[in-house]
């Protein structure tokens, strides 16, 4: 089947900045896609580049296409259009609604924007966060923001994006100030209901646990490009790529989710700071004097797309 999105040799340049290097990626209409990688590797960067938020100092290459839409070529009515049809989620959902309204006028508001009339869209607004496992929604379209726990006002957040019913979602650590055990419930429950509306999902997330509970398949992101992309089991179970096996490798107990524990050696180096060869071979327990000279071409290693010198002997 044809991508709905589809990213080509993404190349990213912010000022005289490198941020993205050769990013492809591939998803298919109603498919969920996620993004994992440390902090600095370019998830977000990417996912904005989707969505062409990004700053004034801003250069790209490559190609960018949603539908039939050349993302990068857009301008004025068109990119308007274009961010329209995207569902948007981020971390802080309180920096994304207005404290004065009740939750009950910002989703009917949002509703209406989409063109449905009043009464349609306040009980489309019920449907939707009692969807989002919200009990007694007509008291919490009573309430303000600051009345609603995180948890609380990020279901509220999705369920606005989900009733203009996108065709693409792109969630940047949409659960990541939440507690554990909400954000697997808060993530179900997205991903339950954008399946049956038919949206495909682009889940930007440090949790390779999480990302692999709802996404069908994962890229991994490290220094501005993708090292390996494979379905959420394959990646679960056989990693290729170095990197992937140190992500694996070092997620913390369930328990202790919160606390960071360092993935390899070293720290993460973003874009700007790596040479022409792989970008993790600094931190890398098994690189070769090549490693740091070529970038390896992507391979295909059973379900996995992999760029690493030593496939062979890792897989
Ligand atoms: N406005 C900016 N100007 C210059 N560099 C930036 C800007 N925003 C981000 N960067 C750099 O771009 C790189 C990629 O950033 P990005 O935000 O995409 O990372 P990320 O993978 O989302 O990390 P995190 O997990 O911390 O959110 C980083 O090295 C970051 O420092
Ligand atoms: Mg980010």
């Amino acid at each position: 089947m044809t991508a709905l999105l589809q990213v080509d040799d993404l190349t990213l340049d912010l000022g005289d900045t490198p941020i993205l290097r050769g990013v492809s990626l591939a998803v298919r209409p109603g498919e969920a896609l996620g993004i994992v990688g440390e902090s600095g590797s370019g998830k977000s960067m990417t996912l904005r580049t989707v969505a062409r938020l990004l700053p004034d100092s801003a250069r790209t290459g490559g190609a960018v296409r949603v539908g039939d839409r050349d993302v990068l070529g857009l301008r004025g009515r068109e990119l308007r259009e274009h961010r329209r049809g995207l569902g948007m989620v981020f971390q802080d959902p309180r920096s994304a609604i207005n404290p004065v309204h009740t939750v009950g006028a910002f989703l009917v508001e949002r509703a209406r924007d989409a063109g449905q009339d009043t009464a349609a869209a306040r009980e489309q607004a019920l449907t939707v966060l009692r969807r989002m496992g919200m009990t007694d929604p007509e008291r919490r379209m009573r309430q303000h923001p600051f009345e609603l726990s995180g948890g609380l006002l990020q279901r509220v957040m999705i369920a606005s994006v989900l009733m203009e019913r996108p065709r693409l979602l792109l969630a940047d650590e949409p659960t990541t100030a939440l507690d554990v055990t909400t954000q697997a419930d808060v993530l179900a429950l997205t991903d339950e209901l954008r399946r049956e509306m038919g949206a495909a999902l682009v889940l930007v997330t440090h949790d390779l646990d999480l990302a692999s509970a709802v996404c069908d398949r994962i890229a991994v992101m490290y220094g501005g490009r993708v090292l390996e992309t494979a379905p959420a089991a394959t990646l679960r179970d056989d990693a290729v790529h170095p990197y992937t096996r140190a992500l694996l490798a070092s997620r913390p107990p369930l328990d202790q989710r919160l606390t960071e524990i360092p993935v390899a050696p070293g720290s993460p180096v973003p874009a700007a700071q790596t040479g022409p060869g792989c970008p993790f071979v600094d931190r890398c327990p098994v690189a070769l004097p090549i490693c740091g000279s070529a970038l390896p071409e992507e391979r295909l290693v059973g379900a996995s797309r992999v760029r690493c010198h030593r496939v062979e002997e890792v897989a």
